[in-house]
């Protein structure tokens, strides 16, 4: 296929303008596979969905059966499997929306979506998110408009926001929107929170004949379950546009032979991203949130493992180096969590006072209302952090991380650290915060692979009429397999905004995980030498192109690293 357009070099650049780079001309033509029920073999209907005895791990739900009677009777904690079928579905009107943070995907999961409902079907595209449902903000998505959207990164076809449907009016507003359209299904496309949210829609709408089914999405990679979701979609993009970047600053390193880099990877809680990225660029120093939660290593503590790196590397001629920092990291420090939590409880106390009021008396009143200690441990942060602690959470309760500069705190306490240590060593600092533009690049081929095929079971669970379940493609090396997984099966109760709420539990780095253990054999060596690896730009064409995530072809005990989702439709 060629990119060039017909006319002189002036018209042929206009003609790149509006998504049509080369680029982008040429990834749109890229064929997507599709796994077994949706294929040429697959009886040409719409799939069934029967359950084949796999299961979501033990856990304790007494109080989710009373918060969600209606659709947990319904799934009764089964996982279900696509089975392909002759039956068509018709008549049937969908609704889709976009939820939280963009990730590169999820214009294939409308793709999917679309072409499971065929015809015969109606598909809505829901404006800027849970806000747009409740607006009743929708436009019909026709069979040709994901011509122009498959396999390109954003949300921008739909748009996205983070409001939370929690108000009786919200659902209301909700429900308005199911009557005007007359839906009989709505697929949310969201995180942990928004999957959430999408348990909630699905138990009020059980009485009004109305689907709700969640696709799992987030850059953060902290929506797993287990082999049925082994890994949230737009995380395979965001750690290989993260790893590039990270790996050409490891090489320069040993060029300019001068600087420290203190690079914040996006990620929000967990440090899957770091990890992901360390395990494919092997830098001196990589930071894991989880680790020094549950080995409770203090601030300092944390300090002088990066302060002893600098100055042991230095001794060996190694001047620079590179420290990855999860976007999260100062959750996870104990007595910063312990912090965190008071700070929380008091925005939440003083929400109306602090509203309308200046960041500066903000931090003045909430220092006020802690106790002594925390207080002291307050006031020796660095003012930039301090401000960003008494910013307002987000609306499912979040603190908003990536807001906050920690990579600018390490590096101003591992100076004073280095010099405390060896004022002779030369330290040279600087920091780095590699987050949106991770988040809508062109999805990688596993990427698109992968949404398009979670969108074809969102969009085949909704037709049949199913509800409160998550779409899920499992067996991601050896073919891929669509599979339901009940929503209710992942939900837990959580502290958010001072006080308890019912969410579906993040997944955060597990260090028992072959993907931990990996990476803790290895970083030794790492720090001790140079063992940098510099993986390029993400790949299109050939075998790399179907590389999947190192630390998810570690965690699914794979055999190589190539995933196998699908075949050619
Ligand atoms: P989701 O959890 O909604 O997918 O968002 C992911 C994320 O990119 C986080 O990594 C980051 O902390 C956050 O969004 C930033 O949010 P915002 O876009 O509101 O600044």
């Amino acid at each position: 296929m060629s990119v060039v357009t017909t006319g002189n070099l002036v018209d042929q650049l206009i003609g790149f303008e509006v998504h049509n780079s080369a680029f982008e001309t040429m990834i749109r033509s890229l064929p997507v596979p599709v796994i077994d029920g949706f294929g040429p073999g697959s009886n040409g209907g719409v799939p069934q969905f029967i359950d084949q005895g796999d299961r979501v791990g033990p856990v304790a739900k007494s109080d989710i059966d009373v918060q969600f009677p209606k659709i947990s009777a319904e799934t009764a904690g089964r996982v279900l499997s696509v089975v392909p079928s002759s039956d068509s579905v018709r008549g049937r009107r969908l609704a889709v929306l976009f939820s939280g943070g963009p990730a590169a995907g999820g214009h294939n999961v409308v793709a999917g979506i679309r072409r499971v409902l065929g015809e015969s079907n109606t598909l809505f595209g829901v404006k800027a998110g849970p806000k747009g449902l409740m607006n009743g903000d929708c436009f019909e998505i026709g069979l040709s408009d994901v011509d122009s959207i498959l396999n390109t990164g954003g949300f921008d076809f739909l748009g996205s926001d983070r409001t939370k449907i929690k108000s009786e009016s919200d659902f209301q507003a909700v429900l308005d929107t199911v009557k005007r359209y007359q839906l009989d299904g709505i697929i949310v496309v969201g995180g942990d929170d928004s999957n959430t949210n999408a348990a909630f829609l699905a138990e009020f709408l059980a009485d009004h004949r109305c689907a709700v089914i969640g696709v799992p999405k987030t850059i953060d990679g902290d929506l797993q379950v287990g082999s049925l979701v082994p890994i949230s979609f737009g995380f395979d993009t965001a750690t290989k546009i993260y790893s590039e970047m990270v790996g050409n600053i490891l090489q320069d390193t040993p060029s300019s032979r001068k600087y420290w880099h203190f690079i914040k990877l996006m990620g929000r809680s967990a440090s899957h991203v770091a990890l992901e990225v360390a395990l494919q660029t092997h830098p001196a120093v990589t930071l894991i949130s989880e680790e020094i939660a549950q080995k409770k290593w203090s601030l300092s503590d944390v300090v002088n493992q990066i302060a002893g790196a600098v100055v042991d590397r230095s001794k060996h001629g190694f001047n620079y180096g590179v420290v990855l920092v999860p976007e999260g990291v100062i959750e996870f420090i104990p007595e910063i969590k312990v912090l965190i939590r008071a700070l929380n409880d008091s925005v939440a106390t003083h929400h109306d006072m602090l509203e309308t009021m200046p960041l500066t008396e903000r931090v003045a009143v909430i220092t006020g209302s802690l106790q002594s200690d925390m207080q002291r441990l307050f006031l020796s942060l660095p003012e930039g952090i301090q401000r960003q602690l008494v910013m307002d959470r987000d609306s499912h309760g979040n603190l908003q991380v990536s807001q906050i500069p920690s990579e600018e705190l390490f590096v101003e306490l591992t100076k004073r650290r280095v010099a405390e240590i060896d004022p002779t060593v030369k330290f040279s600092p600087l920091n780095h915060f590699l987050g949106y533009e991770g988040r809508c690049g062109a999805p990688t081929r596993f990427d698109a692979i992968y949404t398009y095929n979670l969108g074809l079971v969102a969009g085949a669970l909704a037709l049949r009429g199913r509800s409160g379940y998550m779409a899920g493609i499992t067996d991601i090396f050896s073919g891929g397999r669509g599979v339901a997984i009940p929503l209710t099966s992942l939900i837990t109760s959580e502290r958010r905004s001072g006080s308890t709420a019912m969410v579906i539990e993040k997944a955060l780095v597990n260090l028992e995980s072959p993907a931990f253990k990996f990476f803790e054999k290895r970083r030794l060596e790492w720090v001790k030498s140079d063992r940098f690896s510099s993986p390029g730009p993400r790949q299109y064409w050939g075998e790399t192109s179907r590389q999947a995530p190192l630390s998810v072809a570690l965690n699914q005990s794979a055999k190589g690293l190539l995933f196998e989702i699908g075949s050619d439709a």
